[in-house]
């Protein structure tokens, strides 16, 4: 092909975020939100992204050097336990790394020009650095011709993850690339299973609201939890992992009431676990009174926050008087797909 376009979701957590690092299950949600990549095969590697604002040429040996030394800084920091040089390099070098691993793992021998345009906030908790690795790969494998199965598109996904958070569990991958809803438990190896049988229908009518840039990062928040009282934490812990076992029962019975009612107590346990912020728990007051549902998604701190509403467009009037920019979204998206092809070999 000569032209390729594939889109995969971002993600949210529908429930289960902290409590998942005590070893407890969480399910993290693709979302109707996509990150767009357009691929043509080029001798001289060209990256358009739209969605950062930026535009980057560099040649493929370029890239593939990044790719081995982050590689060799990879296994270097695992050894170290400390993997700030590799972010470093990987930060600095961000599009070429990208599609320098690609290339190397597809082993294409040339290289790509790649339009990157998305509707995922970055930096808000919803995968957007996963859904581009997803996209990436598939359509960087398609231009080029190479079968990949699901599970390998995901595999290369994660190598990337690896590269900006050093061990990160693999569930944001997998909920960009197979969609619907993840079943994840951490643990080696994590537990990571597509919920496409038991829960075989989008969920509609969710509303995200964005609540600001966190003013701590994801380490410091979950660090915030492991200093709190054991004991203290411990009951929360077991709520919200008692909450996600319920949450799927009641998914599997499409009782959206039931799952609203689940949502606002996993957001009244992440307060008390102190990773809620005043805007979120206003939000979330707000929705409640109105009888929905709102809770805040990934590390807290801020961020994306997840409301339901049987009503939707209550909930969005509520939102919207409050100041806040509602975006509509349903969870459960099909996963990685290819948009378009034009042209033939
Ligand atoms: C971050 O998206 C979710 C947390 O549970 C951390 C993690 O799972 O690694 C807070």
């Amino acid at each position: 092909m000569n032209r390729v376009k594939a889109s995969a979701p971002g993600k949210v957590h529908l429930i289960g975020e902290h409590s998942v690092v005590y070893g407890e299950p969480a399910i993290i949600a693709a979302v109707g939100r996509r990150v767009t990549v357009e691929a043509s095969r080029a001798q001289y590697n060209q990256v358009i992204d739209r969605a950062m604002d930026r535009e980057e040429k560099f040649s493929v040996k370029e890239a593939l050097g990044i790719a081995d030394r982050l590689d060799r800084l990879w296994k270097e920091g695992d050894k170290k336990g400390d993997f700030s040089e590799m972010f470093k390099l990987f930060k600095e070098n961000y599009l070429k790394a990208v599609v320098g691993k690609i290339l190397q793992v597809l082993d294409t021998g040339g290289g790509v020009h790649l339009k990157v345009t998305s509707d995922l906030k970055p930096g808000a908790g919803m995968g957007s650095s996963a859904a581009f690795a997803v996209a990436a790969v598939r359509a960087i494998s398609e231009v080029y011709g190479i079968e990949l199965s699901l599970e390998k598109v995901n595999d290369i996904a994660y190598q990337l993850e690896k590269f900006a958070h050093g061990k990160p569990s693999g569930g944001d991958n997998a909920a960009c690339c197979f969609g619907g809803l993840i079943w994840f438990k951490k643990g080696e190896p994590p537990v990571i299973k597509s919920l496409r049988d038991e829960v075989p229908y989008r969920l509609e009518g969710f509303v995200l609201v964005y609540t600001g840039k966190p003013e701590k990062t994801t380490g410091e928040l979950v660090q915030h939890v492991k200093n709190l009282k054991a004991d203290f934490r411990n009951s929360r812990v077991k709520i919200l992992g008692d909450s996600t076992r319920d949450m799927l029962e009641v998914l599997e019975a499409k009782d959206m009431d039931e799952v609203a009612k689940l949502m606002n107590v996993a957001q009244k346990n992440l307060k008390e676990l102190g990773v809620s912020t005043d805007r979120i728990d206003n939000i979330s007051e707000k929705v409640r009174d109105i009888g929905g549902a709102a809770k805040l998604c990934g590390a807290g701190g801020g961020g994306i926050m997840l409301c339901w509403h049987r009503d939707s467009e209550k909930l969005i009037k509520t939102l919207k008087d409050m100041g806040e920019k509602p975006m509509e979204a349903d969870l459960g998206v099909p996963g990685v797909r290819i948009e378009n092809k034009t042209g033939s070999e």
